[in-house]
C-alpha cells in the first residue's frame, strides 16, 4: 500500500465509453487521488495515451515490455490502494475472470490486492451473454465489486442494459469501497489558510511566500466529505470554492478577530495559515520616503492557535509547521506547545512546497503513529488530516 493511501489505477477497457472516464479521472482527483491510467492497447482507438498522460500527469504503459527495468507490473500493483476498471468490456471481463495476463492491466489485476471496482459497458446482447454471465459470477465471486450497467439508449440505435453509469454513481459505488463516505455531514470545519501581511505603510507589507493551496486542498476535502465548511483566507485565491464561507482578512490581528468569532462554532479547526510572527510597531498612513526607511521596529503579533487551544472545548486542533531544520522535533514541541492534537510538518528549505500542488513531510499526532508523506498531492494530504480528524470526532 501506498504512504498516501491513495493511489488509484485506472484501467480503461476498449469501449466508446473510455472517453467517460477522462470525466470518472477528474473526479477521483477532486477527490484527492493520485491516478495512473493503464489502458488496454486497443483502449488507444478510442481516446490516445497523450490524453490519459496530460490528464493524470503521469506516464502511460499499456504492456509490460514498456518500461521493463522498472517491472512496473509489479511495483505499480504494490503501489496501488484501489483499481477501478472503467469502461470494462465484455472481452476484458473475459480475460480478468480467465486470470490472463496479456496486457500491462491484466498483468496488474493479478498481481495486485488492491480492491477492485468494475464498471462494465457494452452492448445489452453482450452484457447477457450466458458467457458473461458466467464471467461477472466468477468475479464477484472473488470479491470484485462488479457495477450494474444502466439501461437506456446505446451509442448505436439499440437500447437496453449496457451504458456506462453515470461518474457520480461511479464514484458513489468507490465511495463505498474506500470507505471514504460522507463522515463529515453535521460537522463544521474551519480553516484558515494563506499568509497574513502586516503593513509598514500603504503599498508596503511583511509577508511570507504561502500560496494557500493546501487551504484550498482542505476546504474543499471538507465539502466533499459533507462538512460546512468556512476558510478564513489572508491573501489567497479562493474563486473555485463555491459552498464554502469565506472570510476575507489581510493582517495577523484580523485573522485572529475572525477566528475568535468562529472557533467557539466548530468542531475541527485547521490552521494552515502562515501567520507573521511579528508586526511593525507603527503603521504609517503616508507612503514612506526612501531616504527613511532604513528600518523597521517590530512588535509581536499574538499565537493565534495556542490562545486558541487555551478555550477548547472538544475542537479537534490540527496545526502546520514549516521547517528548515529539525523538523520532527520542532513539530513536535510545537504540538505540545500550542495546545494541538496533530501537526503537519513540513520542509521549506529552499522554498520547496510553496505555491506546489505537492507536498512532501510528516503527520505527527498525540494519538496513532506517525504518517510520513513522500510526494503527496496537497488534496491527498488534506483528505488524511481529515481522516484523523473524522476518527478523533467518532
Ligand atoms: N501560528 C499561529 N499564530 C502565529 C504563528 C503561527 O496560529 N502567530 C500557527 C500556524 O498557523 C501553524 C502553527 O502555528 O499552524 C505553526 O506555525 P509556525 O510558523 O511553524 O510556528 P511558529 O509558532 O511561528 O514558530 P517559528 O516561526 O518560531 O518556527
Amino acid at each position: 500500500m501506498s504512504a498516501s493511501n491513495r493511489e488509484v489505477v485506472l484501467g480503461v477497457g476498449a469501449g466508446i465509453a473510455a472517453y467517460k472516464s477522462c470525466e470518472l479521472l477528474r473526479r477521483l482527483q477532486d477527490r484527492g487521488y493520485t491516478v495512473t491510467v493503464v489502458p488496454t492497447p486497443s483502449s488507444l482507438n478510442f481516446v490516445g495515451s497523450a490524453t490519459w498522460e496530460a490528464l493524470s500527469g503521469r506516464p502511460v504503459s499499456t504492456e509490460v515490455w514498456d518500461n521493463v527495468h522498472e517491472v512496473s507490473h509489479i511495483s505499480l500493483a504494490q503501489k496501488a490502494d484501489f483499481f477501478v476498471i472503467a469502461p470494462a468490456t465484455a472481452d476484458l471481463i473475459a480475460r480478468i475472470a480467465m486470470g490472463r495476463a496479456d496486457d500491462l492491466l491484466t498483468n496488474l489485476v493479478l498481481a495486485s490486492e488492491a480492491p477492485l471496482l468494475i464498471v462494465p459497458a457494452m452492448h445489452p446482447a453482450m452484457w447477457l451473454d450466458p458467457a458473461t454471465i458466467a464471467n461477472v459470477q466468477t468475479l464477484r465471486s472473488r470479491g470484485y465489486v462488479v457495477m450494474e450497467p444502466e439501461t437506456g439508449r446505446l451509442t448505436g440505435r439499440d437500447s437496453g442494459q449496457g451504458r456506462f453509469p453515470e461518474t457520480s454513481s461511479i464514484i458513489e459505488k468507490f465511495d463505498v469501497i474506500t470507505g471514504n463516505v460522507r463522515d463529515l455531514v453535521g460537522k463544521r470545519v474551519l480553516i484558515s489558510g494563506g499568509g497574513t501581511r502586516e503593513a509598514i505603510d500603504p503599498v508596503r507589507f511583511i509577508g511570507n511566500r504561502s500560496s494557500g493551496k493546501q487551504a484550498v486542498a482542505l476546504a474543499s476535502a471538507a465539502l466533499l466529505r459533507g462538512a460546512d465548511v468556512h476558510l478564513v483566507a489572508a491573501n489567497m485565491s479562493t474563486e473555485e470554492l463555491g459552498g464554502v464561507t469565506v472570510t476575507e482578512v489581510e493582517s495577523a490581528q484580523e485573522m485572529h478577530q475572525a477566528l475568535l468569532h468562529e472557533f467557539p462554532l466548530c468542531d475541527v479547526l485547521v490552521m494552515c495559515a502562515a501567520v507573521a510572527d511579528a508586526k511593525p510597531t507603527q503603521r504609517f498612513t503616508e507612503k514612506i520616503k526612501k531616504t527613511f526607511l532604513t528600518s523597521i521596529n517590530l512588535e509581536p503579533n499574538p499565537d493565534i492557535v495556542a490562545e486558541l487551544s487555551k478555550t477548547k472545548q472538544g475542537q479537534i486542533m490540527i496545526g502546520f509547521a514549516a521547517e528548515t531544520s529539525h523538523h520532527t522535533e520542532a513539530a513536535r514541541s510545537k504540538l505540545v506547545a500550542k495546545g494541538l492534537d496533530a501537526i503537519y510538518v513540513n520542509d521549506v528549505s529552499d522554498g520547496a512546497i510553496f505555491g506546489k500542488d505537492t507536498t512532501q513531510g510528516m503527520i505527527l499526532s498525540r494519538t496513532g503513529a506517525d504518517i510520513a508523506l513522500k510526494e503527496v498531492s496537497k488534496d491527498a494530504l488534506a483528505h488524511l488530516l481529515l481522516d484523523y480528524a473524522a476518527r478523533q470526532l467518532g
